[in-house]
């Protein structure tokens, strides 16, 4: 297995006296391969839930873990094998589109070599970027900058994506696009994915379509 959640519950405190259950009685497993869909009203919870997943935010009880370790204890933003898309791409403006891909590298402290330029080429190829290379973002289109983002997210060879909506800023062609692209390299790498949106249409693909309601997680298909 490669991510389970069990019996997740997370509180927020809204004022001095009174505090909310956001969700509770999460439970999913995730296994290798597989992809799985969260969709929900806006402040239902999905993103809380998708940082937790991540070890970016905390959980008030019940456990994760992620290829058998468990993550639920301690937050860490840099879980070796899982990466994240967000819906704002969150890119360095002051980097070009091939220093974009090979930040996370770079952050993890290991030596940009020949096999890890090799990838970033690759990964470029694949998302039709290699002409935008050594491009500034601010030069880019809203869905040529998440297919950077995308790419950068790939660069560590992740067993797990976690997006947050990340065709959220796109218009609808394009979104479509970015998606299809973003399936495809998931299912090329066999990379396991938990997408946040709210498209019905991408959710369906997926392995696993869930809804958050009410504080509880539905499985739809
Ligand atoms: N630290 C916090 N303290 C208190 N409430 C919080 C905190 N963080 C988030 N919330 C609340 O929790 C709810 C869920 O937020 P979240 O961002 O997870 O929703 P979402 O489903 O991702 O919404 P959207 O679709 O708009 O992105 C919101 O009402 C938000 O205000
Ligand atoms: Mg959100």
């Amino acid at each position: 297995m490669l991510l389970s959640a069990d019996k997740l519950t997370k509180f927020f405190v809204s004022s001095k006296t009174e505090r909310f259950c956001l969700w509770h009685d999460v439970n999913f497993e995730l296994f290798e391969g597989e992809s799985m869909a969260i969709c929900g009203e806006s402040g239902s919870g999905k993103s809380t839930l998708l940082f937790a997943l991540g070890g970016l935010e905390s959980v008030d009880s019940g456990t994760i873990c992620f290829c058998n370790q468990m993550i639920s204890h301690h937050l860490n933003p840099h879980i070796p094998g899982i990466s994240y898309i967000f819906q704002h791409y969150y890119l360095i403006e002051e980097l070009n589109v091939l220093e974009n891909l090979l930040l996370p590298v770079r952050v993890m402290g290991e030596k940009v070599d020949t096999g890890v330029m090799n990838r970033a080429h690759h990964l470029l190829l694949e998302l039709g970027l290699e002409k935008f290379s050594y491009q500034l973002p601010r030069t880019l289109s809203g869905g040529e900058r998440q297919r950077v983002a995308i790419g950068r997210a790939f660069m560590m060879n992740p067993r797990l994506i976690l997006a947050d909506e990340p065709t959220g800023s796109l218009d609808e062609q394009t979104s479509l696009r970015v998606s299809q692209m973003f399936f495809s390299i998931c299912q090329k790498f066999t990379t396991s994915f938990i997408l946040v949106t709210h498209n019905e249409n991408f959710a369906r693909q997926t392995n696993k379509y869930c809804r958050l309601e009410q504080g509880e997680l539905k499985r739809c298909k």
